[in-house]
């Protein structure tokens, strides 16, 4: 079958990555996960003393750090000058900066230029999730998904897979949670949005291997 190119958008909490990671390991796809290249992006700012609110600072070095995604489902890595940042790019200190820096548009430019070079790249098909892959990075995506859920679902999920990482409340997962969102679906470069052609998927009441099957079957049908 030819390449199929599956794009999964939505705010935090929804499901996007185990979903994203599942669905490519079952159909053996390549995988990527966009906000992880966002939240290297600003590891690197916070490493190299720049201030995350100061936009023109942020643009200055966009350019600079080289952001290298791993696409295997099965166990997917990202490299920032050669150090492994998988670990390091989770923390709240990132978390809590990475809208400020994902919101310039230079940045945008860069991490979207890489994006759509490991789509590219990948012979065999590749599931991409993030917030504005539908409408902005691969606009022709052979499948696009749009997962949503309530805020209480979305600070459950996200406060499970924090647990044991560091100590954190519901509530303030919650606030956090809802403080991104408002931002990334607010800014004026390629905001969180669905796209007009996205199927909405509403995972509040699902679970995973629902979702899986959910989008698994979208994407046999388009094969
Ligand atoms: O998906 P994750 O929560 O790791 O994304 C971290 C951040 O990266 C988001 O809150 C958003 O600011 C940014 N992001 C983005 N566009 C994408 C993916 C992520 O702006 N395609």
């Amino acid at each position: 079958p030819a390449a199929v190119i599956v794009a999964i958008d939505g705010p935090s909490g929804t499901g996007k990555s185990s979903t994203s990671k599942a669905v490519a390991s079952h159909l053996g796809l390549s995988y990527l996960d966009t906000g992880a290249q966002y939240r290297a992006m600003t590891w690197w700012m916070i490493n190299n003393g720049i201030d995350v609110s100061d936009a023109v600072a942020v643009a200055d070095a966009a350019g600079k750090p080289v952001i290298v995604s791993g696409t295997d489902p099965a166990a997917p890595t990202i490299t920032v000058d050669g150090e492994d940042a998988s670990g390091p790019i989770r923390t709240q200190d990132v978390t809590a900066k990475v809208s400020a820096v994902s919101a310039v548009p230079e940045v945008r430019s860069v991490v979207t230029a890489l994006q759509r070079a490991v789509a590219a790249a990948a012979e065999g098909g590749i599931v991409v999730e993030g917030r504005d892959i539908g409408t902005t990075v691969l606009p022709d995506a052979d499948v696009k998904i749009f997962l949503t859920a309530s805020p209480e679902a979305r600070a459950a999920r996200r406060s499970g897979e924090l647990k044991g990482q560091e100590a954190v409340d519901v509530s303030v997962t919650r606030e956090a949670l809802i403080r991104r969102d408002a931002a990334d679906s607010s800014r004026k470069t390629s905001p969180l949005a669905k796209a007009a052609d996205a199927v909405e998927v509403d995972t509040t009441e699902l679970t995973l291997q629902q979702v899986v099957e959910c989008v698994v079957t979208l994407v046999e049908e388009k094969r």
